[in-house]
């Protein structure tokens, strides 16, 4: 009889043949930064999780690097939004000057990447700027992030995660770097990004002012194989890493993503599916510290090589 019983007897032997494990350099921990205030608000969607002041970022980022996480993703919530996102592109923006603070504060010991998309910024919370019939308009976006991907850089960021769903925007931001000298930057690409529900808590999080939604640039839940399509674009204009998101109802793009990419294939676990988790825990319906392993091993199972999530720190605390 074939009897895979034998290697599951001992937490010792069960221990030996797993074949995925987590590691604080693979998980990299999202920080939302908040202009205007003197300390940490707490965002009542996302127990545990706030909007750090410039001040309480630093204390952030130190445990982060200590905790060997291998990375952090900034997002900034600016005090003033307009129509073209300029709070994104000035220097003294909050998400450039919080580039700066974690930059400083974190040395050598972990990779500074930064959130380029306009939606934080804009007055109508789309990740571009509008046309004259109030549409998306793609190439005018490109300008921006252009810009932006320059603001960030000079900044100091030391990976720029593309998550406006523009077509052409790695090639667009690449472009406008290489040609201010930022050769070196890499670029994040959220090459297969899904126009998801899960993305619920992050919108408070960020105080998004987003009427409507994003489904003319963010893709249609129903569709793998357009992922494949995102993911092969992304690869041809240069992206260093792409980027799957949301994670857990996205495996198969993962799992996708995985067998067909040269280069680094990440993926996002989002806002909604950290909300869920604490939430049912909460009620006592499931075991937290178990459903969150669980949610991140199977998320590096299907293919990611690591993982963006809220739990990063607590996870990499519990490996101690
Ligand atoms: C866009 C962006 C979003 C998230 C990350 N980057 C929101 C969106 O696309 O609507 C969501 C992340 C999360 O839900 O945790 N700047």
């Amino acid at each position: 009889m074939d009897r895979p019983r034998r290697l599951r007897q001992s937490p010792a032997m069960r221990r030996l043949v797993a074949e995925t494990r987590l590691h604080p350099a693979d998980l990299i921990l999202p920080l939302f930064v908040r202009e205007g205030t003197t300390e940490a608000i707490p965002i009542s969607s996302m127990p545990g999780v706030v909007q750090h002041s410039l001040d309480s970022l630093r204390g952030a980022i130190a445990e982060a690097a200590s905790l060997g996480l291998g990375g952090v993703m900034l997002f900034g919530i600016p005090e003033h939004k307009d129509a073209i996102g300029s709070g994104a592109t000035d220097p003294d923006g909050i998400l450039n000057m919080a580039t700066r603070v974690a930059v400083a504060e974190a040395g050598d010991a972990l990779v500074v990447q930064t959130d380029l998309c306009l939606d934080e910024f804009t007055d109508h919370g789309h990740c571009g700027v509008l046309d004259a019939n109030g549409r998306v308009d793609n190439d005018a976006s490109l300008l921006r992030y252009r810009d932006m991907g320059v603001a960030q850089a000079s900044a100091g960021s030391q990976l720029l995660g593309l998550s406006g769903m523009m077509d052409g925007q790695v090639a667009a931001v690449r472009d406008a770097l290489d040609g201010s000298g930022f050769t070196d930057t890499p670029l994040l690409g959220y090459s297969a990004k899904y126009a998801s529900a899960f993305y619920g808590p992050f919108r408070e999080a960020v105080q998004s002012s987003l009427v409507g939604d994003r489904r003319t640039y963010q893709q249609d839940p129903a569709n793998r194989r357009e992922g494949t399509r995102e993911l092969l674009i992304d690869i041809e204009e240069g992206a260093d890493i792409l980027m799957v998101k949301p994670a857990m109802s996205y495996l198969d793009v993962l799992a996708d993503a995985a067998a067909l990419s040269p280069v680094p294939v990440w993926a996002y676990q989002v806002s909604g599916e950290y909300a869920m988790i604490e939430a049912a825990a909460a009620n006592g319906w499931i075991d937290r510290t178990r459903a969150i392993e669980e949610s991140v091993v199977s998320i590096k199972r299907a293919g990611a090589d690591a993982v963006l999530t809220y739990f990063a720190a607590e996870l990499a605390r519990s490996f101690r």
